[in-house]
Parts: C-alpha cells; sequence; structure tokens
C-alpha cells in the first residue's frame, strides 16, 4: 500500500482542509473537476479518493460513471454533513468507503484516510456475484419489456402513462413527472405519478422554459440530473427546488433524476422526472406515507437503464404522434366526405355522427356485460374505431344517387307538382271561357229572354264543373303526400289518366300524365319502385367508394361492416339479402342505430320526429318481425344506449 495515492476533491480552500491533505502520511494530490474526470485515463488501481460533499452537491452522473467504469473497487472517504453512510451505500455498492460526518477533528478525518489506504473503509462490499448477475438481468428483463410495451401503444396518453409507468418501476420511485417539450420554449406538464400520496394524474400545464427549475434545465441544456437531495441542491446550478412545496405538503422529496428523452435525430422531446427511489420499492403499500428513511440515491444503473429507456420512449412517442397525425389526417377525410353526403342531403345534416355515436355507444355497452347471448363479445379499442369509421362512412353512397331523388319529400318533385297546379289552373279557366262562350252563343242563338230563362241552369252546370275540377285538384294533391294512398284517391287517379281535356292548341290531352299517375298512385311513401331502388344503391356506392381506401390491417373489416347496414335478420334488407349468420353483429347493431336516427331526427321533410316511445316501439315491431336483432334492441332500450346523444351533442 505504499505507492497508494490519496485523490482529494472538492474540498474548501481552508487551512482545516489542507493541512490535513498536506499531512506527511497523507500527501493527497487535490484535483479539481476535469482532472478528476481525466483520471480514466491514469488508473491507479490502488488509489483512494477523499471527497467533501460538494462532490454530490453537483450534478453527480459523470462522477458515478467514472467510478463505476474505472475505478470499481478502489476506497472512497467522503467528509461532510448532508448524508449519511447508509443513504451513500446505495451509490456506492461495490467500493469500500467511509462517510465521516461533519463536524469532525483532524485527527479523525487523519486516521479514517490512513485506513482506508490499508483497505479498513467503514463499508465494504461483500459481493455476490450471483445476485448482481440477477439484479442485472432483472433490469434487463424489465427495460426490455418495457421498450416492448412501449412500441406497441399507439394511444398517445395512455403511452405517456406507460412511459412514467415503465421507467418509475424501473428505477424503484416513488414519484415521477412528465413534461413534453413543445417548439423551443416551452414544456408541457402532462402528468404526475405518486405511489404515497394521491396526487396522480393527468396535468395540462404549459411552462415557459426558464432555467429556475430543474426540468426546464434538463430539457435546455440536454442532460440528465441525478441530484442527492434536492433540499441542498448546489449554488453552482441556476435552478432551485421550491421547498414550500414539500412543508405545505408534508411529502419529502429528497433524491431526484431528470432524464431528457431524445429522438433519434438528438432533439429532446420531452422531460422524464423520476423522485425518491425507494429502499422498500418491493413492498410498497399505495396511499401509505413514505418514510424518509426508506429513500435512497438513484444510482449508476438506473441513470444508464433509464437513458436507454427514455430513448425507446421517445422513438415510440414519435411514432404514437406519427400515426396519431396520420389518424388526424384521416379523420378529417372523413369528416370531409360526411360534408360532402350531407352538402348533397342537408336533410341528413349529423346523421352519420348520431349513427358512429349511437353505435359505438352500443359496442361498448355490450363489453360491460359478462352474462347472456353478449357474453363472450367485446370490442377492442381497434374494433370500437373500426366501427366508427364504418358508422361515418354508411351512407356516403349518397352521393351518387340523384339529389332529387335523395331529398324528395312527396310523391311527384316540386317542379312535377307545379305543372300539374298551372295545368288545372288552364283547364279550370277553360272551364270559365267555355261557359262564356257558351252563353254569348246561346243569346245569339235564342235572344235574351230565353237565355234569361235558361241562364240558371246554365250557371249550375258551369258551377258544377268548376267544383269537380277544384275536388280533382284538392285529391291529387292530397295524394302527392307520402301517407297510405286511400282507395277513392287510387280509383279518381286512374279515372283521370284515361280522361282528356283540349289543350290551348285544341288537342286531346289527358288529365295526369303516365309519369304523374303512376308517381301519385305510390300506395305509401314518396318513392316510386325505381327511385326506391336507386336510393338503396347507395349502399353498394358506399361499399364500392370505402373498399377503395387502404384500410389498415386492424381497420380491414369497415368496408363490410358497412356494406351490411341495412341487411335484415330475415333477409328482407339489402342489397345482399343476407341472413342473420352472415350479418357482421357490428352492421346488426349499426341497423338499429341507422333507423333509430332516421325515426328521432328532427330535420327530415317527409316526416316529423317521432316521440322516443314511438320509434322504440318500431324498433321493437322490427325485432318481432325478425328484421333486427331482438337482444340488441333489448340491450339499446333497457340500457337507454340513445343517451349518449343527449351527453354528447353533435356539431
Ligand atoms: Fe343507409
Amino acid at each position: 500500500m505504499n505507492n497508494t495515492k490519496i485523490y482529494a476533491y472538492g474540498f474548501p480552500q481552508e487551512y482545516f482542509y489542507t493541512s490535513i491533505l498536506e499531512e506527511e502520511s497523507i500527501k493527497a494530490e487535490i484535483l479539481n473537476k476535469d482532472q478528476i474526470l481525466n483520471l480514466k485515463n491514469d488508473n491507479n488501481d490502488t488509489s483512494v479518493f477523499c471527497l467533501y460533499c460538494s462532490a454530490f452537491e453537483d450534478n453527480i452522473i459523470d462522477f458515478l460513471t467514472l467510478f463505476s467504469n474505472t475505478f470499481i473497487t478502489n476506497p472512497i472517504v467522503i467528509i461532510g454533513e448532508n448524508y449519511s453512510q447508509s443513504y451513500l451505500e446505495n451509490l456506492f455498492e461495490l467500493h469500500p468507503f467511509t462517510y465521516i460526518k461533519l463536524p469532525a477533528d483532524k485527527n479523525t478525518i487523519i486516521k479514517e484516510l490512513q485506513k482506508a489506504k490499508e483497505g479498513k473503509c467503514f463499508f465494504i462490499p461483500k459481493p455476490n456475484y450471483k445476485a448482481q448477475f440477477d439484479k442485472a438481468k432483472a433490469n434487463l428483463v424489465a427495460c426490455h419489456e418495457g421498450s416492448t410495451a412501449l412500441t406497441a401503444e399507439k394511444d398517445i396518453e395512455k403511452l405517456l402513462d406507460l412511459i412514467l409507468t415503465k421507467t418509475r418501476h424501473l428505477a424503484k420511485a416513488d414519484a415521477g413527472s412528465l413534461y413534453l417539450k413543445e417548439g423551443d420554449n416551452h414544456l408541457r406538464f402532462v402528468l404526475t405519478q405518486n405511489i404515497s400520496t394521491d396526487w396522480s394524474g393527468k396535468k395540462d400545464i404549459l411552462l415557459e422554459i426558464k432555467e429556475n427549475s430543474i426540468s426546464d434545465y434538463t430539457a435546455k441544456i440536454s442532460k440528465p440530473f441525478n441530484l442527492l437531495d434536492v433540499h441542498s441542491i448546489s449554488k453552482s446550478f441556476p435552478f432551485t427546488y421550491n421547498i414550500s412545496f414539500d412543508k405545505n405538503t408534508g411529502y419529502r422529496t429528497k433524491s431526484m433524476v431528470t432524464m431528457p428523452m431524445f429522438n433519434n435525430n438528438g432533439e429532446v422531446l420531452g422531460v422524464i422526472q423520476l423522485i425518491n427511489k425507494r429502499k422498500d420499492y418491493d413492498q410498497r403499500v399505495p396511499g401509505k406515507k413514505l418514510d424518509e428513511d426508506q429513500i435512497i440515491p438513484f444510482d449508476i444503473k438506473d441513470i444508464e437503464f433509464l437513458d436507454d429507456l427514455a430513448s425507446q420512449a421517445a422513438i415510440a412517442l414519435e411514432n404514437a404522434k406519427l400515426y396519431q397525425d396520420i389518424r388526424h389526417m384521416f379523420e378529417g377525410f372523413v369528416k370531409a366526405s360526411i360534408v360532402a353526403i350531407e352538402a348533397k342531403d342537408p336533410v341528413t345534416h349529423g346523421h352519420s355522427e348520431r349513427v358512429a355515436e349511437l353505435t359505438v355507444a352500443m359496442a361498448k355497452t355490450i363489453n360491460d356485460i359478462n352474462e347472456g347471448p353478449f357474453a363472450n363479445i367485446h370490442f377492442t379499442d381497434k374494433d370500437l374505431l373500426q366501427i366508427r369509421y364504418a358508422s361515418l362512412l354508411h351512407d356516403f353512397g349518397k352521393v351518387s344517387v340523384n339529389e332529387e331523388v335523395l331529398t324528395k319529400s312527396k310523391k311527384l318533385f316540386p317542379f312535377e307538382l307545379e305543372n300539374l297546379k298551372s295545368r288545372y289552373k288552364f283547364i279550370r279557366k277553360s272551364i270559365e271561357n267555355d261557359y262564356y262562350k257558351d252563353c254569348l252563343d246561346y243569346i245569339n242563338t235564342n235572344g235574351i229572354e230565353k237565355y234569361n230563362e235558361a241562364k240558371a241552369g246554365l250557371e249550375e252546370a258551369f258551377q258544377k264543373k268548376l267544383k269537380e275540377i277544384d275536388e280533382t285538384i284538392e285529391i291529387l294533391i292530397k295524394s302527392n303526400e307520402p301517407t297510405v294512398l286511400e282507395e277513392s284517391c287510387s280509383d279518381r287517379i286512374e279515372k283521370l289518366s284515361h280522361s282528356v281535356y283540349k289543350d290551348k292548341e285544341g288537342q286531346e290531352t289527358p288529365y295526369l300524365t303516365e309519369r304523374e299517375s303512376t308517381a301519385l298512385s305510390i300506395k305509401r311513401g314518396s318513392l316510386s319502385e325505381s327511385e326506391r331502388l336507386e336510393i338503396e344503391s347507395h349502399v353498394k356506392h358506399s361499399y364500392e367508394f370505402i373498399v377503395r381506401i387502404p384500410w389498415t390491417k386492424d381497420l380491414s373489416r369497415v368496408p363490410e361492416i358497412a356494406y351490411a347496414h341495412h341487411e335484415k335478420l330475415n333477409g328482407r334488407g339489402y342489397p345482399n339479402h343476407k341472413v342473420a349468420e352472415n350479418i357482421p353483429i357490428e352492421s346488426q347493431i349499426m341497423g338499429i342505430t341507422d333507423i333509430f336516427d332516421a325515426l328521432t331526427a328532427q330535420d327530415r321533410p317527409y316526416k316529423p320526429a317521432l316521440p322516443l316511445q314511438k320509434a322504440l316501439n318500431i324498433l321493437n315491431m322490427d325485432a318481432d318481425n325478425n328484421a333486427l336483432n331482438k337482444d340488441l334492441v333489448n340491450l339499446f332500450e333497457s340500457k337507454e344506449v340513445y343517451k349518449c346523444l343527449d351527453e354528447k351533442p353533435i356539431e
């Protein structure tokens, strides 16, 4: 041990210390920070390190890295007042070391340094290679599992929670916070977790990056920090810790690590801050106050693993953001598609969004049920998204349907009704003209006296004709309504289509054109057979449009689900007349929500909105006729799924 060198670091220039370090039996080499860090190139495996406590008030990461990589078994003597031997054992678990708590006299310090030279430190590690190997292996496994889990999560909110949970778990930290960088000058405080209190939860506080907080400074200089005790942060740092927080809450914040999250380009995406490494982490009881004597410093291995995991987290975060951006872009495209449908068919404004809300709400309701016909059906978040897109786009094919047919509220198109009315106005005028002409002819032929005698009869016949024509137009207007056609009206339409009047040119013309009589003869609703088929073709058009979108694997069934939204369990639906077992459950749900919204929507011109109970009665009738799934209708009614629209008004 005669060649043993003593290196001293961090001591104040005071006589008390210089006289010790210059003592003949000690003769320490006093180094500054750069010199001590450069020692790795001049490895002396018999050297002893004598450190003053200020060395630990600094960012000790470089320092610890040096000891853990180079001077693995060299003894250390630490002189200070803020810590204890046991608190520091976690930092120097492989080094023999002695902690001399100040105040201490000169002789004590010299004695302990001499003892250290002879290898007699207060703490002598008892290497348990198996335990060390097991610990390293466990950390590696945890790190690998953590990184796998992070890569798999695409939901940003869940990912942030996972990042903090995994890193906290790996470093056995009692608490932690997560910050995301926004632009060059801001950090957003997004999340906090704390085992021993109930403070965990989402946050949303935008903070301008200054240098006076630890997380800000970490983001600013892009370096991790390991602080042994935030209550005694070195004056050499620009940041401080607000101790009043601990005073007010009774929570003791002590050891702390802040780790920047770097992406592949070396840019900082955020900062992970871990607080209070726990000696008793494996026995932790959530909500139970943390004893200060259970807090230990974060060690160099924590930093190494955290560094790895933080980089994985940053990449996962960037991927998730990219995924979210693509999703937002796609949502924008879907919304634009809905705008296109609604521009063509404004009366169904909000229909697609409402059907999406209702269908997803139904699927979530099924997820909550553990018995009965839906016990084994579960929709994942990806399934729910698939249902949402299928619902939003289910009617997109309406853009291919003739606009007049789509918005047709009466049997005749408005311009057809106007034609009909002007024709009957002309016919009425013709009757008047004919009457006055007949009167004049009568006077010319029979003289005024005879005319006066016949006048009442002529007048009566004239009024009868007028009444008849007024009744006819009334019946035609009534028949034009989409309600059930009365038989008397049907007979009158039939007769009129075979009767003629003389037009302006004196040509014999039917009272009703063939097209008018066919339209007005529709027994129920406003659509002729060909128009009904045209409207029904929207399902096929929707499918042809949706199937062209290169859906990801998770969303690959969107076209299939949308395609079957008008199929009925009894095979009487369209376009493929599928029966129950061939109709996806998602389409069966959408079949119900689609009808419900069509019945209750306030803005359909061809029928008034139905009260809730009437709409539910119609759904039940359809279920009794095996058109809709009875269990689903019961669920829709009993769980009042329709109320989701009240909770979240559709724009
Ligand atoms: Fe539809």
